[in-house]
């Protein structure tokens, strides 16, 4: 299994171009069920996740073709991937594809609206806590589905097509939030969806949708609306920019000093992450196509922080931003309001030298002056990039283990590093 070893102690200097985002991806890609015609999706992103995501998809009957690569091809610009489902041959998302990432159950929703009928494996465990589909079933029976739970399968079914309706989620939450909204394009009627998830990949999402014909208004709003439409047609999308790697990267300047800018990439996409950086001693600005962040001449303050849905500080960033914390002047409490069990890092980051006390949801974060380089490892991927960014202000050497997780959602990552002046590297096997 690859490893990554770190040895710390650089500024990092120079510039990194941010990928497509994953998150908006995977959802974009799944919209391709929705029609018969051709989606076409540029800036993906070169992830485990994504190539997974393909295999589900071309299990279904989807014509996958990456457009080939170019003379003087800038690998920074991304792929650009047709989708085609004219021919769905197969409604069923098997157990072995769909335990691997808990968002292809999303499928449940297009194939759903389009073939009228599916059977999706339910998603299982998970190393965040217990994630369950209830919002997706409900949500989903309340457009008019049947749905059996059957041998760990969501059966569904929804003869002659569903029908539009109004849905409080009693919950925010951003899957459920794609997969009604995509479930609604082809839905008979209206449908309303109240307190629906407002982060920017839901837009993303809509964007596309609506440019493949479908009717949406309020995507960015807890109320969003959809008329329904008959079909869809294909259409040309770029993937947005992703904001927990541009916050990963800006986290990793403050931790690490230096001058950095990102490009492709917006402030607007995480508000609350980047005001709490500049609280903490990093200096922001926006430059031409991008961002550029530096330490504003002190260390690094102690900032108080709370997970919550967007525009809120996201939980896909806590863990890098307590990594910023360890080393701070002063005691961070930060707080996981959307996962249990989201604080596997703390011990690994413990290994390191943090001072870290646990108490349920909170984390107490005392910053101490120098962390110390050493193996460890972690069980998801945003854990395991928090870790990345200790090493980094480590002395000495860190060695990050089991490197697949960070392959499911960092583009690149050695390379972006070393190529500002990090001394970082894979050593395989
Ligand atoms: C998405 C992101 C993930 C991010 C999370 C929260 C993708 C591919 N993944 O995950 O990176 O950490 O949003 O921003 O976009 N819940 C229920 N019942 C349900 C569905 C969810 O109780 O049916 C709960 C979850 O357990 C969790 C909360 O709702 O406590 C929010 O989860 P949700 O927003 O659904 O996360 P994902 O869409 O899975």
């Amino acid at each position: 299994m690859d490893r990554i070893r770190i040895r710390g102690g650089n500024e990092l200097k120079g510039t990194i171009a941010i990928s497509g985002a994953k998150n908006a991806a995977l959802p974009l890609m799944i919209a391709s069920l929705l029609t018969d015609d051709t989606l076409t999706l540029e800036n993906v992103p070169h992830l485990a996740d994504v190539e997974l995501l393909t295999r589900i998809l071309g299990n279904h009957g989807v014509d996958m073709s990456v457009v080939g690569k170019r003379l003087h091809h800038d690998p920074a610009l991304g792929r650009t991937i047709h989708f085609n489902a004219r021919n769905i041959v197969d409604t069923t998302a098997p157990y072995e594809l769909v335990s691997k990432m808990r968002a292809s159950f999303w499928v449940i929703g297009p194939l759903l609206a389009r073939m009228h009928q599916c059977k999706v494996s339910l998603p299982g465990g998970c190393a965040i806590g217990t994630r369950p589909v209830d919002l997706f079933i409900d949500g989903l029976r309340a457009l008019g589905a049947t749905i059996d739970i059957d041998a760990g399968y969501a059966v569904a079914e929804a003869k002659g097509g569903l029908v539009g309706n109004r849905f409080v989620f009693p919950k925010i939450s951003v899957g459920a939030t794609h997969v009604l909204m995509m479930a609604a394009t082809l839905a008979k009627g209206e449908t309303v969806l109240e307190n629906a998830a407002r982060e920017p990949e839901i837009v993303d999402l809509a964007d596309c949708l609506i440019a493949m014909g479908a009717k949406i208004t309020g995507a960015g709003t807890s109320r969003i609306v959809i008329q329904g439409v008959p079909a869809l047609s294909g259409a040309r999308h770029r993937v947005l920019p992703d904001r927990i790697e541009t916050g990963t990267y800006a986290m990793a300047v403050a931790m690490t000093g230096g001058d950095v800018v990102l490009t492709g990439t917006r402030a607007d996409l995480l508000p609350t992450a980047m005001a709490t950086l500049t609280g903490a001693g990093a200096a922001i600005s926006e430059v031409e196509n991008g961002l550029r962040i530096y330490r504003n001449g002190g260390g690094i303050s102690a900032v108080d922080v709370t997970t919550d849905p967007f525009p809120g500080f996201p939980t896909d960033l806590q863990a890098q931003f307590m990594a910023l914390m360890t080393k701070a002047n002063g005691t961070a409490a930060i707080t996981e309001t959307i996962f249990e069990n989201r604080f596997m890092h703390v011990q690994e980051l413990a290994r390191l030298g943090a001072k870290i006390q646990l108490s349920g949801q909170v984390a107490r974060v005392e910053g101490v002056s120098r962390l110390k380089g050493a193996p460890v490892m972690a069980t998801d991927l945003r854990a395991s990039v928090s870790l990345v960014i200790a090493g980094l202000a480590a002395e000495g050497e860190t060695t990050v283990n089991r490197v697949y997780h960070l392959d499911r959602g960092f583009e690149r990552l050695e390379e972006k590093l070393s190529g500002c002046g990090a001394e970082i590297e894979r050593i395989s096997g």
